[in-house]
């Protein structure tokens, strides 16, 4: 029997109306516009209204997708959600938005990789595919950072935004070679140290003193992450890259996790690719931890940068640590 192949047949996606500009934290902490440019290359990034969570980003990707694509949300079989900032401990996000967009066929769960989030899920629900389990599974990638992040600390606030990202698995037609093509996940728990949320999970449950603490928001040990991102990343990517036989020149399209510009630059450098390869929209976004990848793919396509046939390189790194890579053939031409 022939092998199934995994593929992605349809992407959404969506960001928040409110946009936080650098100059606007001029006013709230002690940082500026330059500062940000230089050290990140983030200029703006949308947050959230007040009220509106994780779930109902999520909700309003797949809404997109929908209206891009024509899906049913009854055909979904299973939903997987990558995030670190849930509606709420339980119900799972994923039960949250198979209530909210009718997926009543659909079983689902989330998952927590941080900003490898959406490539973590992108491997387990490729697996439902490829065993012939499922036949339509959605990977959302959705994070409100606003809502851990201390806007009194300028060492992470300026960094994050808030933003979904949807895309729909399929198997692969017979006589279509596009799908994805492989894929690499690691951890190393020696992340723990580096960044964390500490309060409100059972070893901190939340009390007044954790809140007096500020533990409730990300910490982050920006040096030592950034080192282990770079490496990681490039190490991730080479490796995915020679194992098939491919080079830099081979990818149309590098999708990196978009959490520090000069991080993107340098695992570039290392895959000697030009600058059209490279997806870099941190400008407008920030760190949107699970949903810059599939938020990268989508404006990729929007602005015609992929088309069927193309490979396609996504690599992440983020908290745990986590990281990884995926190397894609793009299925379809949009627009
Ligand atoms: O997404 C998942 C994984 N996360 C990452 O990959 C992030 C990795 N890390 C980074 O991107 C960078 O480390 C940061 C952007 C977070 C920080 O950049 P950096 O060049 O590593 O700066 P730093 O933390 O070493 O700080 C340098 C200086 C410090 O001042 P002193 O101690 O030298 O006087 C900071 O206090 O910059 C200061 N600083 C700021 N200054 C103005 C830190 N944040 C700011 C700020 N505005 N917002």
């Amino acid at each position: 029997m022939k092998e199934i192949r995994t593929t992605i047949t349809a992407i959404g996606k969506y960001t928040p109306k409110h946009i936080l500009t650098n100059f606007d934290f001029e006013k709230m902490v002690d940082t500026t516009d330059e500062w940000i440019r230089s050290r990140t290359g983030i200029v703006e990034r949308h947050i959230v209204e007040k009220g509106e969570a994780t779930s109902d980003m999520g909700a309003a990707a797949f809404d997109d997708m929908k209206k891009r694509f024509g899906i049913d949300p009854l055909d979904i079989d299973l939903i997987i959600v990558a995030t670190i900032t849930p509606d709420m401990f339980f119900p799972s996000t994923a039960a949250i938005i198979q209530h909210s967009i009718g997926a009543k066929n659909a079983w689902g769960f989330d998952l927590s990789a941080a900003c490898s989030g959406f490539l973590y899920a992108l491997a387990v629900g490729s697996q439902f595919i490829k065993t012939g389990q499922h036949k339509k599974v959605l990977v959302v990638g959705s994070d409100t950072m606003s809502s851990i992040t201390d806007y009194t600390d300028r060492n992470t606030c300026v960094l994050f935004g808030d933003a979904a990202g949807i895309v729909l698995l399929e198997p692969a037609k017979e006589d279509d070679d596009s799908g994805i093509m492989d894929y690499i996940v690691k951890m190393d728990g020696i992340g723990k140290k580096y960044l964390y949320m500490a309060g409100g999970g059972s070893r901190n449950p939340s009390t007044h003193e954790t809140v007096d603490k500020k533990m409730h928001y990300v910490y982050q040990e920006g040096k030592p992450v950034y080192k282990f991102a770079v490496n990681k990343m490039a190490d991730a990517a080479v490796e995915i890259l020679e194992r098939n036989s491919l080079t830099g020149k081979d990818i149309a399209l590098f999708v990196p996790h978009q959490a520090n510009i000069r991080i993107i630059d340098a695992c570039a450098n290392k895959l000697k690719l030009k600058d059209e390869q490279v997806m870099r929209n941190i400008d407008k976004y920030g760190n949107t931890t699970a949903a810059t990848i599939p938020l990268g793919l989508i404006e990729a396509m929007d602005e015609k940068r992929i088309k069927k046939g193309d490979i396609v390189l996504l690599t992440a790194f983020g908290g745990g640590f986590t990281w990884g890579s995926a190397l894609l053939r793009w299925g379809f031409n949009y627009g």
